[in-house]
């Protein structure tokens, strides 16, 4: 008998056989097994042990938000012994997370066990890279691969549960967080939440390899106005039906195990606090069974909104809309019993919110064995995984996209003496990226030892060249970025001179981008570009690695330098993977997806925008949407990214011109590479709907297919074309499909010319 079982002496027997189910799986545990042993236990719980389970505290060592809790030790020490917290976040690792869940199955009543939850949003120890350049490479099992093995050593640190993915679309690279996400596409993003859920959670949560995943932020948060983090959000009900909610409705059809709310409002109202989006949305039209934790603290902060004039009236909103666990907040555990005791809110509420927090520990398998993810002969096994360090290159390779290669001077051809310049080129920290968990400060590869590797017979010499940043490099203070130290200018162009080839490492550092890092300049910070300019003064020869978090604007830089490869933060392996793509080891293959504007003014800016009245393509004088000083095409579209091969499209082939609802055409295309190189190529499908009854967008994204071409090879791709693709939201959140005509495009990216006409009957 486990020693939690014990705490229930003096309880009824069918209460017991609750919790002693056996701790081996059977065949399947349906949700209706769950709601009897979940109806029953609750039937026994006071309202404040109830009203525990939703209340959800940070006891770690780190902290992931504005610290609140100064003073509180003691007082959360009795709330966690008194059966007041249901869950924690940022307790880490075996031990810890054993002793914890010891103290509460031990000391509280009902010996409820915790549930344990970290952000864990692109590895644990082992860092693959961030989900932005992930997402790059568009390739879904990959994802899930790397999702899994996060998952892996997530659970074998004790911890249960990841708050990811993050599956805000998103058109602002100002945005800080867009490096959390799949950028700016609702169908890339839907399908990469499904790979990543699937990931996470595997097939059986009970699992002790696998965690239960989060949906967020639900919802808008992608769109904070002008990109900064937190801000107001102004959106119409078309881009939230069609561009903003479709990844969330994956990752209910995914059965994401939590959706965690957005700090910001729509149309007036806090998200946490939205019954449209909570009730209507999430439990009624989706039918969605899992729990709601709010994010930091943003039960609290409708009062900051000016929504709730206090807390007791924070925590009755949030209650009421559906948020159901208060992260952070003390906004439940402060004010929900008097608010059911002065009849002021109905224990039904509460009651359905706890519900779903012991469903959840049930699917955990938390009930047959409150240890069985603390397990510290696991965790040594697990952890850092060698298999988990070659996942991590594999997915870097992927992730890298090639911007530019003029004249071929990638890959690097028997080049004796090379410079490596730049503030990141010998950099072990900044692959690592932001939210990096548990990695290792200064445990990536760099630039520099991955290039001495590769190629051991050139002459390779290294020169910082400027700083890029200076101060604090973590997550909590700003990045203070260097503007005035030129100090190392002079050796770096010295060392290009000398040299026959420059690779200059640029970017931003890790903590650049990510949660409450927007900036409103998205150029290359601080004296980078200067650096640039006078280095391609004296040899033009250069390859341009970026290592960020977000898109940048580049202008300058493709005009003049004749390589650019966009390397992200690449993760635990980003050196090598980097290296191996310099010298043609690894052929790049990833397209962007999120567009790179020409200027931060052009922003947002993306593919599937409205076609508008006066378009680029009606005739003409100045009177289009246009600005007057740069030409609305991005620098790089959406969809974009080159390799060392060539590839060549033919026609787009239709299984017919015209389809009803209950057929599908199929529509096909030849691709060949033309090269000697040995390619993969992502083939998008965009599709037009010409006439609508609301205004179109001029593409969408509706199918891709990352096919391998050997050289000299031709590839036919085929697309079923399906009455979903030709289908719509209404701004009223009604899916429509209207007859009339629809181009198909397919091409190998966003501004793909290449269509055919079909006509839905
Ligand atoms: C705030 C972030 O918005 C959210 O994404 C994260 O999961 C929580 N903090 C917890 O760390």
């Amino acid at each position: 008998m486990k020693p939690f079982i014990l705490r229930l002496a003096g309880l009824s027997m069918s209460v017991l056989l609750l919790f002693s189910c056996s701790s081996e799986k059977t065949a399947v545990t349906t949700s209706s097994d769950y709601n009897y042993k979940v109806d029953s236990l609750l039937s026994i719980m006071t309202l404040e042990e109830k009203v525990g389970q939703l209340n959800q505290y940070s006891l770690g060592s780190e902290f992931t938000g504005p610290s609140s809790k100064k003073g509180q030790d003691s007082i959360r020490y009795q709330q966690l012994i008194s059966g007041q917290v249901g869950s924690v976040l940022n307790l880490l690792g075996a031990e810890n997370t054993r002793k914890m869940q010891k103290l509460v199955v031990e000391e509280t009543r009902l010996g409820i066990p915790l549930l344990f939850a970290y952000d864990v949003i692109h590895g644990y120890k082992t860092m693959f890279p961030v989900p932005l350049a992930e997402s790059s490479s568009w390739n879904l099992d990959l994802m899930q691969k790397t999702a899994a093995a996060a998952a892996a050593e997530t659970a074998a640190s004790g911890v249960h549960w990841t708050f990811a993915p993050m599956i805000d679309v998103t058109v602002d690279a100002r945005w800080g967080r867009v490096m959390e996400g799949a950028g700016e596409d609702p169908f890339l993003q839907s399908e990469i939440a499904k790979a990543r859920i699937k990931g996470f959670q595997g097939s059986d949560l009970s699992s002790n390899r696998t965690i239960a995943a989060t949906a967020k932020h639900f919802a808008g948060y992608g769109y904070a106005e002008s990109g900064k983090d937190y801000n107001s959000v102004n959106i119409n009900n078309y881009i939230l039906h069609n561009h903003i909610l479709p990844p969330f409705k994956a990752a209910v059809e995914a059965e994401a195990a939590s959706f965690m709310n957005s700090f910001n409002d729509i149309n007036g109202v806090p998200a946490t606090a939205n019954e449209y989006l909570l009730q209507e949305i999430l439990r009624n039209k989706w039918d969605y069974n899992g729990v709601v934790v709010s994010d930091w603290n943003s039960i609290g902060e409708l009062v900051n909104h000016g929504v709730s004039a206090d807390l007791k009236n924070a925590a009755k909103k949030a209650i009421n809309a559906g948020s159901e666990i208060d992260m952070e907040g003390t906004a439940y555990v402060q004010n929900l019993v008097d608010l059911v005791n002065i009849g002021e809110l109905k224990e039904s509420i509460v009651d359905k919110a706890v519900r779903h927090v012991l469903q959840l520990k049930y699917e955990l398998g938390l009930f047959d064995d409150p240890y069985k993810y603390s397990n510290i002969q696991r965790e040594k096994e697990v952890v850092g995984h060698e298999s988990h360090y070659q996942l991590a290159e594999e997915m870097a390779k992927e992730s890298i996209v090639l911007l530019k290669n003029e004249n071929e001077l990638l890959p690097i051809k028997n080049t004796n003496n090379i410079a490596v310049i730049g503030p990141l080129a010998n950099d072990q920290d900044t692959p690592l990226g932001n939210w990096r968990a548990q990695a290792v400060s200064n445990s990536a590869t760099s630039l520099l030892d991955g290039l001495k590797n590769a190629l051991p017979n050139s002459n390779i010499e290294y020169a910082e060249g400027v700083k890029l940043s200076i101060g604090p490099n973590n997550f909590f203070e700003e990045q203070l970025i260097n503007q005035d130290d030129r100090s190392g200018f002079k050796e770096a162009i010295q060392l290009a001179k000398q040299s026959d080839l420059v690779i200059l490492a640029l970017g931003e550092t890790a903590y650049m981008s990510g949660e409450a890092r927007s900036r409103a300049d998205i150029g290359l910070p601080g004296l980078q570009q200067e650096l640039l300019k006078e280095i391609h003064a004296v040899n033009p020869n250069i390859v341009l690695v970026l290592m960020n978090g977000r898109p940048l604007s580049l202008s300058w830089e493709d005009e003049n330098i004749p390589a650019i490869v966009e390397a992200w933060h690449l993760g635990q392996k980003a050196g090598d993977a980097i290296a191996a793509t310099l010298v043609g080891d690894n052929n790049p293959s990833a397209k962007l997806t999120m567009s790179f504007p020409r200027h931060v003014g052009q922003i947002p800016i993306y593919y599937n925008h409205k076609i508008t009245g006066r378009p680029s393509t009606a005739p003409g004088m100045v009177f289009y949407s246009h600005y007057t000083d740069v030409v609305n095409s991005p620098l790089y579209p959406f969809g974009y990214g080159l390799s060392y091969s060539e590839f060549e499209y033919g026609e787009i082939e239709l299984s017919a011109n015209a389809m009803n609802e209950s057929e599908e055409i199929t529509a096909s295309i030849d691709i060949k590479n033309i090269s000697n190189v040995d390619g993969k190529e992502i083939v998008q499908l965009y599709i037009q709907d010409l006439v609508a009854e609301e205004t179109p967008m001029v593409k969408s994204l509706k199918g891709f297919k990352k096919v391998d071409i050997k050289a000299g090879e031709t590839v036919q791709v085929e697309f079923k074309i399906t009455k979903d693709m030709l289908s719509y939201y209404k701004s009223n959140g009604e899916l429509t499909l209207e007859k009339g005509a629809f181009h198909v495009f397919i091409g190998p990216h966003s501004q793909v010319q290449n269509y055919e006409e079909i006509v839905l009957k």
